[in-house]
């Protein structure tokens, strides 16, 4: 039901705290990260993984590649992203230190399922990150741990999206725990940071109309691009995408560093360009060179719409628009940036008279190959 909702989209989009907030129910306590899903598992089996391979399709992949920054860091395991169409029709390595994690909201995807039979049936283990209780994939892996976003109508994937990072994020603080490679101390920073992550996204909310009034001025525009680094690269990834399904506007996203080795050569005058900018608190240097591609496709006449962190004045003078995200950690802020960009793509879809919650071509659940 849309319980008074112009659209489901409208309102799974609006759920976004309550779905991070409900994935991480029962999982955090006193500072350190338990799934008690992940018993049946095996402290011993995380302790003997030599690398992490994540299959899942489209949203999905770009949580993956989201969280990969995050394991990597918190647990030194390396990690890889894997389209599961991709994954299963090469003859990927695999053994029994090899973990594979699929993400799929539905559960019924059909390359995923398929990727996910391939991995155990040569060797690997296989965790589920999934949004249906009682799904395929989950009964086809050695364990799942359940996003609790609640059922997702709108074919364009949202509180999903943000609830399988969150998973993805308290997976990787367990596995820290399990590992050693994090202490009590810091496991409890990273519990409060993720804690404060609903009410964040609940602030960026209330800016919605500014988002709104942006996608409705730019409702005739053909192409938009989208910049990111670190971790604002699968953001962008993700507000391209969206973009693209619900809008039908060509979109593409790049790693910033990437820019001057091609994509550069797009930008002409008037071109929109939105960039995901980091933090500087977090990393002066990485937001120094995001600042950089600003200043060079300003230059070069793009239209910049910069999504960056409260009191950020650094992008003023070469941004057309900011759009406002509060204060987080790096690793969160992925959590906060994507949702304007969410908002971009629906309104300007709405804009333009398309049904956001069935666009033309797509299904829910891709159960075929
Ligand atoms: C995009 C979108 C799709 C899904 C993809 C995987 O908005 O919804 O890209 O993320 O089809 O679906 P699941 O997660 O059900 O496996």
């Amino acid at each position: 039901e849309k319980g008074g909702w112009p659209s489901f989209m409208k309102k799974e989009v609006s759920e976004q705290p309550e779905a991070v907030a409900k994935t991480i129910l029962g999982r955090l306590h006193d500072g350190s990260v338990v799934i008690p899903e992940l018993e049946a598992f095996g402290d011993t089996a995380l302790q003997g993984i030599r690398r992490i391979t994540v299959v899942a399709c489209g949203t999905a992949a770009y949580a993956g590649l989201v969280a990969k920054y995050a394991i990597e860091k918190w647990a030194r395991v390396p990690v890889e992203i894997e389209l599961s169409h991709e994954f299963r029709y090469r003859e990927p390595v695999l053994d029994d230190t090899t973990l594979v994690i699929s993400i799929s909201q539905s559960g019924e995807t059909m390359d995923t399922l398929m990727a996910v039979k391939y991995a155990r049936a040569n060797g690997a283990k296989a965790i589920s990150i999934c949004n249906t209780q009682g799904s395929t994939i989950p009964r086809e892996s050695d364990a799942v741990i359940y996003t609790h976003a609640g059922p997702e109508v709108a074919v364009a994937s949202t509180k999903a999206f943000v609830a399988q990072i969150t998973a993805l994020y308290l997976f990787g603080l367990h596995l820290a725990r399990v590992r050693g490679t994090l202490s009590a101390a810091e496991l409890a920073v990273e519990a409060e940071q993720l804690q404060a992550v609903p009410d964040k996204i609940a602030e960026v909310l209330e800016q919605a109309e500014k988002v709104e009034q942006l996608a409705r001025w730019m409702a005739d525009t053909r192409s938009v691009l989208f910049l990111g680094r670190h971790v604002g690269f699968p953001i962008a990834l993700e507000g391209a995408l969206k973009l693209k399904e619900l809008a039908y506007i060509h979109a593409e996203g790049f790693a910033a560093g990437e820019l001057k080795h091609g994509p550069i050569a797009l930008i002409e005058p008037g071109q929109p360009v939105f960039v995901v900018v980091p933090s500087p608190r977090g990393s002066a240097e990485l937001h120094s060179k995001v600042v950089s591609n600003i200043q060079e496709i300003r230059a070069r006449g793009a239209r910049v719409i910069a999504i960056a962190e409260v009191g950020d004045a650094a992008v003023l003078p070469f941004a057309d628009e900011v759009l406002r995200i509060p204060l987080a950690a790096p690793l969160y802020e992925p959590l906060l940036a994507v949702v304007p960009l969410q908002i971009f793509a629906m309104e300007l879809a709405t804009a333009k008279g398309l049904d956001v919650d069935q666009p033309r071509n797509l299904a829910k659940s891709v159960t075929v190959e």
